[in-house]
């Protein structure tokens, strides 16, 4: 399926080598004030060629709004929004049409529909997930105006390189963009983007993780039981391209805890009840807390690599792939604004299920 959310809604469409790509927004607020700026600044976050750490692939990735904004503002109908694809070339595919490449999406939507996008990853690509990134640009836009929510991404890890120096209460989008591989710690940075570039000239690739916080969220977010606030934020990130894993607050190193250590102890905070550590990522139950919510996603190495590697062909003839086109040597650089608008994707619409209550 192509559509995420129940009542802020999207539906994308496109592949990464036809005329556009795009989404359709239902559920948008009427009389909100929004620009294509407001749009077109995660898209430019997001865009290939403005990176020397990823794909040559150069798209401007222009936002054309088609409906929905009139004089700046929403009109509280559907908003479609088209990005054209300009830089494809399809010829850079050749062969590799009869070779479904190794861990990529080929051979899998051609055993789906018994056909599949002849240049490139077709829908599979991640230039699908520019629909998804205006969109929720708009998602951002609305739950930092309306209840002052702030999302932050950041890249954690590159390969074996870490970092784990952030204050996920401080950090801004300013401190991510400080540097290209989008890692705020400057030491770690550096290894991340020199590992990178060493994939690269192997013809390699390397993989990832993404780490993100959700600021000054209200408690009560999250539709228990099948759509737990943890649960919906696992369904929007294993949606994304090339994701392996998602953890929420101690995630897997919460299973080697003891409840003592583990627990979140409750303290008077306002008017309100807060906790004195967060091992819960800001849910329990499936609901917001009211503390921060931070999570992590790993993104593995991309499939497309220029070394060789044997594998065999769509009639099973053993052939060797040496990969053409251009590709990312690693994608959490610009997995990042598709992440935090992700996430955007599912607040908005946990905000607006919430506010039926009321
Ligand atoms: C921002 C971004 C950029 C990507 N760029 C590439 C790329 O250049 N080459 C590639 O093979 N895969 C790339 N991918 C991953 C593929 O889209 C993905 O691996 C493929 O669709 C198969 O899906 P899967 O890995 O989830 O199984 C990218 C993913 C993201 C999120």
């Amino acid at each position: 399926m192509s559509s995420f959310g129940r009542i802020f809604r999207i539906s994308t469409f496109g592949e990464s080598h036809c005329p556009g790509v795009g989404v359709v927004v239902d559920g948008v607020p009427p009389r909100m004030l929004l620009s294509a700026a407001d749009i077109q600044q995660q898209l430019d976050r997001r865009r290939p060629g403005g990176n020397k750490l990823g794909t040559e692939r150069n798209e401007a990735d222009q936002v054309q709004i088609l409906s929905g904004i009139e004089n700046g503002q929403t009109l509280g109908t559907p908003i479609g929004m088209l990005v054209n694809n300009k830089d494809q070339r399809p010829g850079d595919y050749g062969s590799m049409n009869q070779i479904p490449r190794p861990s990529h999406a080929d051979y899998t939507y051609q055993q789906k529909y018994g056909i599949h996008a002849s240049s490139g990853g077709g829908r599979s690509s991640a230039r699908e997930t520019i629909g998804r990134v205006a969109a929720g640009a708009i998602a951002e836009k609305f739950l930092l105006e309306k209840y002052g929510i702030e999302i932050i991404a950041w890249v954690s890890s590159v390969g074996d390189f870490d970092t784990d120096s952030v204050d996920m209460e401080i950090i801004t989008r300013d401190d991510v963009d400080a540097n290209e591989i989008r890692c705020p710690d400057a030491q770690a940075a550096e290894k991340m983007t020199s590992e990178i570039v060493a994939a690269r000239e192997a013809k390699d690739s390397v993989g990832g993780v993404v780490s993100c916080v959700c600021r000054n969220l209200p408690a009560g977010l999250g539709e228990p039981v099948f759509d737990r606030l943890e649960a919906k934020l696992a369904h929007a990130m294993m949606s994304l391209p090339a994701t392996k894993g998602f953890e929420i607050g101690s995630g897997f190193s919460g299973a080697r805890m003891r409840g003592s250590v583990h627990n979140d102890p409750f303290i008077k905070k306002g008017d309100t009840l807060g906790t004195t550590t967060n091992n819960s990522g800001g849910v329990q139950g499936g609901i917001s807390n009211g503390e921060s919510v931070y999570f992590r996603v790993a993104f593995k190495p991309p499939a497309t690599i220029g070394q060789a590697q044997q594998t065999v062909d769509y009639a099973g003839n053993s052939t060797t792939l040496e990969a053409k086109g251009r590709h990312d040597p690693c994608v959490v650089p610009r997995a990042i604004p598709i992440v935090e608008t992700m996430t955007a994707l599912v607040l908005a619409d946990l905000v607006m299920l919430q506010k039926i209550r009321e």
